[in-house]
């Protein structure tokens, strides 16, 4: 059983950079009326009280920055109304809204989301969670959350009936076997749906293993792929995270092209030392 609990995490660098590279993406499938799924395997607890996440406390100015800039870009925006529509419908200033609620604040009625979580406490609070968002009036996208072992059960709901869909891939890495279960995981997505748009966060702590990680991957994969990278510290420190991925299989048309606007500006916010950088590449 996982020890993982994302409440220690939330709301530092790699969440908002995840955070914003998910509502680009979303915004990217929202420009056709089409509704699509969108499903995750690592779907946490939903909400987070920043005072309780030490990472989280300690990112606070950065989140700050980032919500305070957000008008130079749609994506920074766009993420940065999610945040504060989440806070003022839950009361609390402090709380930090994860995927799901960020990607919830986004979808659209005729769009469809399925929340996969493994641990029963997080499962349940985010179930308890979800009412939080309906506000009045406003008919959201229907939801369902399912407490089960994401990796194995995406298969469950891949291709999705609507034919579109957005599969977010967000593991703890807690265990070594978690890279290899995401290359699988990627692989057997494709397999059932091959135009599908996939999402994977992952740790970017020495880029040697990094690098060595996306080229099994790419000789795995025949979709395009590209990867959105951000880095706080030098990629060889020696500090537990210096940086945050975001792959993409299947990217929307001209994404790529968005986020090397908008991923500069993100780390320039972040990255209050500039001992960082911020990367778009394809693979
Ligand atoms: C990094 S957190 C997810 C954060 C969330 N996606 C967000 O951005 O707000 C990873 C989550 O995966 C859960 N988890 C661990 N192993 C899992 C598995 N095999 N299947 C589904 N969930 C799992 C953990 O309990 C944890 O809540």
């Amino acid at each position: 059983m996982t020890k993982y609990r994302h409440g220690f995490h939330a709301g530092n660098f790699a969440d908002v950079h995840k955070h914003v590279t998910l509502t680009a993406l979303l915004q990217a499938l929202e420009r056709k009326d089409k509704g699509f799924l969108y499903l995750e395997t690592h779907a946490g607890r939903g909400a987070y009280d920043l005072e309780r996440s030490s990472e989280g406390r300690a990112a606070v100015a950065g989140i700050e920055r980032v919500l305070a800039a957000s008008q130079s870009h749609e994506e920074l925006a766009a993420y940065a109304q999610a945040v504060a529509g989440w806070r003022s419908r839950s009361g609390n200033p402090r709380s930090y809204p994860g995927s799901p609620l960020i990607a919830l604040a986004q979808l659209r009625v005729q769009d469809r989301a399925v929340l996969i979580e493994l641990v029963r406490e997080e499962a349940s609070a985010l179930g308890r969670t979800l009412p939080a968002l309906e506000s009045a009036g406003r008919r959201g996208p229907h939801v369902q959350v399912i407490e089960a072992d994401g990796f194995e059960r995406l298969r469950a709901y891949l291709p999705p009936s609507e034919r579109r869909g957005l599969t977010l891939i967000d593991p703890p890495y807690e265990a070594q076997g978690d890279l290899a279960r995401v290359e699988a995981a990627v692989a057997e997505a494709l397999r059932r749906f091959q135009t599908g748009v996939i999402a994977v966060w992952y740790p970017i702590k020495d880029a040697r293993d990094t690098a060595a990680w996306q080229a099994a991957l790419r000789s795995r994969v025949t979709r395009e792929m590209l990867a959105g990278e951000l880095w706080l510290h030098p990629c060889d420190s020696r500090i537990a995270l210096n940086g945050s991925g975001m792959l993409l299989v299947n990217p929307p048309f001209g994404i790529a092209e968005r986020m090397r606007a908008w991923l500069p500006a993100l780390r320039a916010l972040l990255d209050a030392q500039r001992s960082g950088g911020a990367s778009v590449r394809v693979l």
